[in-house]
């Protein structure tokens, strides 16, 4: 499943290069759009920032572009021809396959986009996946998905009830959690996706 996925990304690449095309967004003012209801979780600079389903670290040039890049920038991603294009990007960032990371630890942790492929096991694969990135954190995770709150769903992306995200965070997870479900991916469109941040510590306190 993860290599049917990864061939969709190796072919995006492949036709369009270097955009927010090749990560499947409209646009790049729809993946930055993204990034900005994703970054605010806490302040970055100086902190070790882990982009899991990096692409080629369009998420790093969204955090210099508001002053907020991290002191050390670790991609990971499952396609690896992401990486030359990431490594040019962020020359001292560190890019590797998921198996890679080893027993890494981060400050935080970000996941934009990951988890909106319909592949088999959908919520396993969110849950799992956020469950291990909090255990490498001392801050916290943020991440979004597609929300259940929308008029029409594409059969090919998975769509998730946001208050059943949020339960599963605050039950499994962390009891210090945040829900957004306020911002725009898309100028002139509706709230179609929401962002949740699972910290360790009461926001603020720790890192
Ligand atoms: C929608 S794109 C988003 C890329 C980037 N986060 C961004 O917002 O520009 C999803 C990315 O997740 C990667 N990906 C998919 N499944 C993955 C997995 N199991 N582990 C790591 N990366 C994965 C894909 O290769 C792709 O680069």
């Amino acid at each position: 499943m993860t290599r049917r996925i990864a061939d969709h990304y190796r072919a995006l690449l492949r036709e369009h290069g270097d955009s927010a095309e090749a990560a499947q967004y409209s646009s790049r003012e729809s993946q930055f759009r993204r990034f900005a209801a994703l970054a605010p979780i806490a302040d970055l600079r100086g902190k070790r920032v882990l982009d899991f389903g990096c692409g080629t670290a369009s998420f790093h040039e969204y955090l210099a572009g508001i002053d907020q890049t991290p002191a050390q920038y670790t991609g990971v991603d499952v396609v690896g021809e992401f990486f030359d294009i990431a490594r040019e990007k962020v020359p001292g960032g560190h890019f590797c396959l998921p198996d890679a990371l080893g027993d890494a630890e981060f400050d935080y942790a970000f996941v934009s986009g990951v988890f909106n492929n319909r592949r088999k096991g959908n919520r396993k694969f969110w849950q799992e996946t956020v469950q291990s990135l909090f255990a490498r954190c001392r801050g916290g995770v943020a991440f979004n998905m597609m929300s259940t709150y929308v008029d029409f769903q594409d059969p090919n992306l998975f769509y998730e009830a946001p208050e059943r995200a949020f339960g599963f965070l605050k039950r499994e997870v962390t009891p210090y959690v945040v829900l957004r479900h306020d911002y725009l991916p898309k100028l002139g469109s509706v709230p179609f996706e929401f962002a949740l941040y699972a910290y360790r510590d009461a926001p603020g306190l720790k890192v």
